[in-house]
């Protein structure tokens, strides 16, 4: 193992409703369930490191509530070093109102509250952190200027960044941000929104990915669900193939799928074998509501990848 991972990034409340679909709008539904969940892209990008093995710090901001006590108490019994996690006294922990429907399909608002308040001395905390540490993960739920900032000092210092811009980009990233992502994860809304190539096909994946890479990502996964992964590096382009089960709930996701993806690098295997693993613990997740909820041990991704090469089930 490597130096660990640091993760800076959103810390949610999520309000999860399940109903049979979503409603249209000023429409009324019944629900089924209705559950609070901990979430948030970046805690639960810590998460996932976390129970898939790695060493895990998280750099964030809670309000001073009940939300942001039970936050902060979830990611400290997953062993996550929170040390720079600030209570911000007198705000609000940032909650996200998620709607799932029976295709495990989801809306989100998210109301960033503490997440959108970061000060100078705690992004100066964060970049501290990344001393000696072998992989930064990051998210876009979090204001974009600490997300650069924190980008150029761990390229600066030689730290992996591996960035997925989530929720979708309204525009074009910064240069100098792009410049600094080692590898950009995004899904097909996503790249999409950041090339404006419309994603239906592979072929539409790997162009998107190049105009990824020729606006500084040095190689890009565009994760496309069910259909697998498009890769592209220097070397080569290629579609890996993902592994099919049945959806409950697809939030997190991404999420579990970028912490997987720290964890297998940081121990030092290849990109695709990490990439695999990435998607076999995203795979699980999907089947499970909820966001921290959904995420799964390493035991149990290891036993699933076990059961996969037995049964030759993978390519789909
Ligand atoms: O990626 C899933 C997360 O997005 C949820 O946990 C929710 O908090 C939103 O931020």
């Amino acid at each position: 193992m490597a130096g660990g991972i640091l993760v800076v990034g959103s810390i949610n409340m999520d309000l999860v409703v399940v109903a049979e679909r979503r409603p249209a709008p000023g429409e009324t539904l019944f629900g089924d369930t209705f559950r609070t969940v901990s979430g948030g892209k970046g805690a639960n990008q810590a998460v996932a490191a976390a129970r898939l093995g790695g060493a895990t710090a998280l750099a964030g901001r809670l309000g001073n509530d009940l939300f942001g006590k039970h936050l902060l108490g979830a990611l400290r019994q997953e062993g996550i070093d929170t040390a720079r996690v600030v209570c911000g006294p007198g705000e609000t922990s940032g909650v996200a109102v998620i709607e799932v429907d029976r295709s495990g399909e989801n809306s989100i608002i998210v109301v960033s509250g503490a997440n959108a308040a970061w000060s100078e001395s705690e992004i100066a905390d964060a970049i501290g952190a990344l001393k000696g540490r072998g992989t930064l993960l990051l998210q876009l739920e979090i204001p974009l200027p600490v997300v650069v900032r924190l980008a150029k000092a761990a390229r600066e210092g030689g730290v992996r960044v591996v960035l997925d811009p989530a929720p979708p980009s309204p525009e074009p990233l910064p240069a100098d941000l792009m410049a600094s992502v080692d590898l950009l994860v995004p899904n097909e809304h996503e790249a999409a929104a950041l090339t404006g190539i419309e994603i239906a096909t592979v072929a539409d994946a790997e162009r998107a990915a190049t105009a990824l890479r020729q606006a500084g990502a040095r190689a890009v996964i565009v994760k496309l669900g069910a259909r697998g992964v498009v890769l592209q590096t220097d070397e080569r382009t290629e579609r890996m193939p993902g592994f099919r089960v049945q959806a409950i709930d697809t939030t997190a996701a991404g999420d579990t799928f970028a912490g997987g993806l720290a964890v297998a690098l940081e121990e030092g295997r290849p990109l695709r074998e990490a990439i695999r693993f990435a998607q076999a613990a995203a795979a699980i997740s999907v089947t499970r509501l909820g966001a921290q909820s959904s995420i799964p041990t390493r035991a149990e991704v290891d036993a699933w990848l076990d059961e996969a090469t037995e049964q030759g089930r993978s390519p789909q």
